[in-house]
């Protein structure tokens, strides 16, 4: 079984571009990427005012930022086609479930077309040897029940990100069946994480950053929508499992090709309220309250997915529990609004984490 370490040794050196790169997952993969020495290359939006992790990380001077929309299948094969890119992680996306309501429009065209365009400009490029195409654990017909959802299990969604997710991974299979597959010397595979939570996500409608908003303010945590349950899991988790699935369409195509999911183990799937009685206790003060609206948009309530897959062909784990990925989080926060730099936070944790996996 490879380990995360023997994989990240591929990175140094190699070209690497990633879509999304501003975002909050983003952020902490370019940084992560430029510390194991990749050439990184990023193409994404502008990250908002109120979304500083990319510029905490100081990204822009250390790699290739290239500002750009992945609806704009022109801008896109230019930015990959001039980066000349060994490996394309995509990760760019409307992300949130709730702005997804207010905006399906744009959520269909970023992650459906956007993830066509992406397809597209990656087949015209000849250095291109892998691609992780990363979808959601949002992509499965969601059945409200308790078992796990695996890789061969039905795609869809009731709400447009879910759908939009869901669209993209069977658009990324007829991809995958009519090009991919005859295309020698490339190997792509679609990613399916769960909730990530960590340092320097300041999403709105998240519940981590709507907790450390609050906290940091002095008042309390208002939940919407307590008891829904969800894989949650540290950034550095799916993280990981991107970097040893690139690793492994590099080094050995046939066994990677397809979709895998990035799972933390069942006893971290948790519900809504859990999460936040921890995050108050890891902070040591803090208060919540639930308050349900009377008209709620629909939201998942149960949703778990299996990593047996990763776990036994990738030899990928989850190394941190829900109490250690919630502490790591709120040391990140703690650390870094106490004026530490957030590269050397950042990196202390990467370290602690490659750590644990040795
Ligand atoms: N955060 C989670 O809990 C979670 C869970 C499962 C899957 N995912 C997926 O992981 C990926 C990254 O998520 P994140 O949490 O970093 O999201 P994020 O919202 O923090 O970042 C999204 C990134 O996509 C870029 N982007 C959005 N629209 C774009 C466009 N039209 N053109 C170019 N770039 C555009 C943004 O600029 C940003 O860089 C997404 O595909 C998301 O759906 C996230």
């Amino acid at each position: 079984m490879e380990s995360l370490v023997k994989a990240l040794e591929t990175f140094r050196g190699k070209r690497v571009f990633v879509t999304g790169s501003t975002g909050f997952k983003g952020s902490w993969l370019c940084n992560w990427l430029l510390e194991l020495g990749a050439e990184v290359a990023g193409f994404a939006l502008p990250a908002a005012d109120d979304a500083p992790l990319f510029q905490q990380l100081r990204c822009e001077e250390r790699m290739r930022q290239i500002y750009g929309d992945v609806r704009d299948i022109a801008a896109l094969r230019a930015a990959i086609g001039d980066s000349r890119p060994e490996i394309v992680i995509h990760l760019a996306a409307q992300a949130l479930v709730r702005l997804s309501y207010e905006l399906p429009t744009e959520t269909f065209d970023t992650n459906v077309t956007g993830g066509v365009n992406l397809l597209e400009a990656v087949r015209d490029v000849p250095s291109v040897k892998a691609l992780v195409f990363v979808t959601s654990d949002k992509c499965y017909l969601n059945k409200e029940w308790e078992w796990s959802y695996r890789e061969n299990d039905e795609l869809g969604g009731a709400d447009p990100y879910s759908a939009s997710k869901a669209v993209a991974e069977v658009v990324f299979s007829s991809y995958q069946q009519s090009f991919f597959a005859t295309q020698q010397g490339f190997a792509a595979a679609t990613a399916r994480a769960g909730n990530v939570i960590g340092g320097g996500d300041f999403a709105r409608d998240r519940i981590v950053p709507d907790c450390v908003r609050a906290l940091t303010a002095g008042v309390p945590i208002i939940l919407r929508n307590p008891d829904a349950t969800r894989p949650w899991q540290h950034v550095l988790e799916p993280l990981s499992g991107y970097l040893m699935l690139a690793a492994r369409l590099l080094a050995s195509a046939d066994s990677a090709r397809g979709a895998w999911n990035f799972a933390p183990d069942a006893q971290n799937v948790r519900t809504v309220h859990q999460l936040t009685n921890q995050v108050v206790a890891s902070w040591g003060s803090g208060e919540v309250r639930i308050e349900r609206p009377r008209e709620a948009v629909h939201e998942a309530q149960l949703l778990m997915l299996s990593a047996d897959k990763a776990k036994i062909q990738l030899g990928w784990l989850p190394q941190w529990d829900f109490k250690e990925a919630i502490d790591a989080t709120v040391d990140w926060y703690r650390a870094v609004s106490s004026g530490k730099d957030p590269i050397e936070v950042t990196n202390r944790q990467i370290a602690a984490y490659v750590g644990a996996t040795a």
